[in-house]
């Protein structure tokens, strides 16, 4: 262990990676003459190299067959979506029938709302966790109003009970177990995007339910970076975009799991015509009748143009698959983390858990001093082509991610902060 901060360790570790090809299929940003340190795929994730050719395929149909592309394409565009149907299934571990691409996150956190949180007199309430992602908070806040209920009442948002801002499950059981009866929503994140804590979602679904609560869950943070098993979690829903760990582009088509026991035609929903039964949508009658599964709460023919470095960038994660990406992902965080605790102690403290079970890529790093300082480390970190992000107040994102990052990655960050330290 002594000497896991050499560069011949790193590199080591890196010759020994089964993923380490993967990394060439992305474009790396330049920092001068070298490749940045990306560790930003909690932000947005690099751009895989095969995007271009992809979206130039169905600009060139667009040109040369018009409307005819929707079924003479290569890849015909009246069924697209159907093309990242399956590999999306595998990447969140749901049935292909309970998942579905299409619009933004906050836009199928609302759709899903709109089926899932049906609040009564009796149980209105929505529980999220204190500090959620704004996004979120503004769209349970919003849904709580427009159903005539006050957030200062229904809107619960529990406070973390752990040291580095984290919230153990204990809280969560208690919660519920205290407030269960008033609460009709739970919506819970797979990684906290703060904290990076991840959860265990088939528990909290369990809690959630045993209470009779619907369990929703935003995966932003979570799909594409751990491995999740939605089907057998139980899950009510869940909603996640692509842009992030998922390599999709900024702004890229989001996901949606609508869990199979719900794939009913008599769900409450917002209906568009692309949620139609398949069968018969063309003949353009005036009854909605929706389409099995998750299909069913599509509202709007899909933008292939953004559907196209989706079906590219899950096509990378079905070749790699999201075990062996998880188990690299668990050897580069910790790798990541072991140097932190030998060398930058003084330096950084990590608000992260340590415990593999309870997190994804991420490690958020708290800089020992305060706001200021942490700010001078980050600015030090952009200048230096090292690649994370700030949150405020006192933050810095880190996300080693399995198919592009590299334990020189790594030492080459760690070497950063000790550089800015002595200087
Ligand atoms: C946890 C979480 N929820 C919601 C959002 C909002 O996503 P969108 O802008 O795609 O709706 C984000 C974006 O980063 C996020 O991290």
């Amino acid at each position: 262990m002594g000497d896991i901060d050499t560069e011949a360790h790193a590199l080591a570790l890196d010759e020994a990676d089964p993923l380490r090809e993967f990394r060439n299929e992305f474009h790396i940003p330049r920092h001068g003459d070298a490749e940045q340190a990306y560790f930003c795929g909690n932000s947005l994730g690099l751009q895989p190299k095969a995007v271009r050719g992809a979206l130039i395929d169905e600009l060139d149909d667009w040109a040369n067959l018009g409307v005819e592309g929707h079924f003479l394409g290569k890849h015909p565009w009246m069924p697209y979506h159907e093309f990242v149907r399956e590999s999306l299934a595998a990447c969140v571990g749901a049935m292909p029938s309970e998942v579905v691409a299409m619009n933004s996150l906050s836009v199928n956190l609302h759709l899903m709302m709109v089926s899932f949180y049906r609040p009564t007199p009796q149980r209105h309430a929505i529980l999220i966790e204190a500090g959620a992602f704004p996004s979120d908070r503004y769209a349970v806040e919003s849904q709580v109003r427009f159903h005539g209920f006050d957030p200062a009442t229904s809107l619960i948002e529990l406070e973390a009970d752990e040291p580095g801002g984290t919230i153990s499950m204990q809280a969560i059981e208690r919660v519920l177990a205290e407030r269960g009866s008033e609460i009709a929503l739970v919506l819970w994140p797979g990684v906290q995007y703060r904290s990076g804590q991840a959860f265990d979602l088939k528990e909290i679904a369990r809690l959630a339910q045993v209470q009779g609560c619907v369990a929703g869950f935003d995966l932003a943070h979570g799909a594409g970076n751990r491995v999740l098993d939605l089907h057998d979690s139980g899950a009510d829903f869940a909603a996640w975009c692509s842009y992030k760990y998922l390599n999709s582009g900024p702004g890229a088509v989001a996901g949606c799991f609508v869990h199979e026991r719900h794939a009913r035609s008599d769900r409450p929903r917002f209906a568009g015509w692309w949620g139609h039964d398949q069968a018969t949508r063309f003949r353009m009658g005036p009854e909605f009748i929706p389409t099995p599964g998750a299909d069913g709460w599509q509202l709007s023919n899909p933008p292939i143009l953004a559907l196209a470095p989706l079906r590219v960038s899950l096509e990378i994660f079905q070749r790699a698959g999201m075990a062996a990406l998880r188990e690299k992902s668990i050897r580069l965080t910790g790798y990541l983390e072991s140097l932190i605790q030998q060398r930058l102690a003084d330096v950084l403290d990590i608000a992260t858990p340590s415990d593999a079970t309870r997190r994804g890529c991420q490690l958020s790093l708290r800089v020992i001093g305060g706001r200021e300082r942490g700010r001078a480390l980050f600015e030090h970190l952009s200048s230096a082509g090292i690649i994370g992000d700030w949150r405020e107040p006192d933050v810095i994102r880190i996300s080693p991610t399995p198919l592009y990052n590299r334990h020189a990655d790594v030492l080459r960050f760690v070497r950063a902060v000790e550089a800015w330290r002595g200087s």
